[in-house]
């Protein structure tokens, strides 16, 4: 990870910058206007999203010396599988068109196989999910699911992403509406309900049932019917249902109170999302990084995955000082894959990666388990 950085003092500047700052700044001049106030944009006046990224500010590390961590180890295991780092990319729908070849989804993968870093795909994609495992690798990828109201449509999605070869499924819980997005709805008009990334709808049988005509025949009716199917409220009463639904691990997104995380557990959710959503739904509340430790301390030996906020090396090593076992990140590979599809994504990662070992080798943190609970408010 620290090769690419070495060669930028040695002169050899890649072509891509190596900040979030400068990263969001050059793919602004590469979106589309609606593009951008869609991946850009947050709820409401964006206090949350805001808020997320600052809150990271409050909390510091100490420094050890004399801890020798000339060699560092990143790699975490996660649902029995041994990744080579604690990073993980978190949904992102409409990645698709993202990318500046319109090939999101599996550009995203190819710097998942390129890096070890997983994929967490969206049910918002522009290709069918069977299509994405194949430019993996050896690296696993996830994927998340919108519930549909339809149980046997989301039957349909859950088991189609198991037989796609999928290792975990991502239950996004905060999103069974959208949230109140000003810059979607009324500067961009961003037609998120068009075709491209609906593909997983398309290619089910049971949403063309649902539909009863042909998709391109008239889009109006289309996203009628996908608005009456796109989101499903869970209630604790259905976890069981989905539990029955599938053998993957089970991970439920968008948790935030340490209550929900402990009844979670106890109905046999297989790991804890810490997340709320990068501000893009609810607005005005707490700083995901803030809320992760007191969801972390009941969670025990079940896996605690975050995002939210997280915009460099350093946050990562907070995040995992705070009681993550793996960290998501959202926006900084957004604006990779808009600067530069594969290579863009693959290089936004091995910046947060290099980074973060770097404080990792100061700090005198070898592995991540030294990492846990050294951390302080500031
Ligand atoms: C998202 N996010 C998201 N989450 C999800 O579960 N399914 C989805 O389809 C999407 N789509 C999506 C689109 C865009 C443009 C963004 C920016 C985010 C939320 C995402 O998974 C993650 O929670 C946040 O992006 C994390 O915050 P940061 O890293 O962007 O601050």
């Amino acid at each position: 990870n620290l090769e690419q950085y070495v060669r930028g003092l040695d002169g050899h500047l890649p072509e891509f910058p190596f900040s979030f700052a400068e990263w969001e700044e050059k793919a602004t001049t590469l979106m589309s206007t609606s593009l951008l106030h869609y991946v850009a944009g947050g709820s409401g006046d964006q206090h949350t999203q805001t808020n997320n990224v600052e809150a990271f500010h409050h909390w510091g590390m100490t420094p050890r010396m004399l801890a020798a961590a000339t060699e560092r180890d990143l790699s975490i295991e996660l649902f029995g599988m041994k990744l080579p780092t604690p990073l993980f990319m978190a949904p992102i729908g409409v990645t698709g068109i993202i990318d500046r070849d319109n090939d999101g989804e599996r550009a995203c993968a190819r710097a998942a196989a390129a890096t070890g870093v997983p994929f967490c795909a969206s049910t918002l994609t522009q290709v069918p999910m069977e299509k994405i495992p194949g430019s993996l690798g050896e690296t696993p990828g996830f994927f998340q699911l919108y519930t549909p109201s339809d149980k046997q449509l989301a039957e349909s999605f859950i088991s189609r992403a198991e037989a796609a070869g999928f290792k975990a499924l991502v239950v996004t819980l905060d999103t069974w509406m959208p949230g109140y997005r000003p810059r979607d709805l009324v500067r961009s008009n961003f037609p998120q309900l068009r075709g491209w990334c609906l593909a997983n709808y398309f290619s089910d049988q049971r949403f063309l049932d649902i539909l009863g005509q042909d998709p391109d025949k008239d889009v109006r009716a289309t996203a009628r019917a996908f608005a009456s199917v796109f989101g499903k409220s869970l209630g604790w009463e259905d976890l069981g249902w989905l539990r029955g639904t599938t053998k993957l691990p089970i991970v439920l997104k968008g948790i935030c109170h340490p209550d929900d995380a402990k009844r979670a557990i106890d109905a046999g959710i297989d790991g804890i999302y810490v997340s709320n959503h990068g501000g893009r739904q609810a607005n005005g509340g707490r700083a995901a990084i803030d809320m992760l430790p007191e969801v972390a301390e009941v969670c025990g030996d079940t896996p605690v995955l975050f995002d939210s906020g997280v915009r460099s090396g350093v946050d990562v090593v907070k995040a995992l000082a705070l009681g993550a076992t793996a960290v998501g990140i959202g926006r900084p590979y957004s604006y990779g894959l808009a600067i530069g599809g594969a290579a863009g994504v693959e290089h936004v990662l091995r910046c947060l990666l290099a980074e973060a070992e770097i404080q990792m080798a100061i700090d005198g943190r070898a592995d991540i388990a030294s990492l846990r609970g050294d951390i302080q408010r500031i």
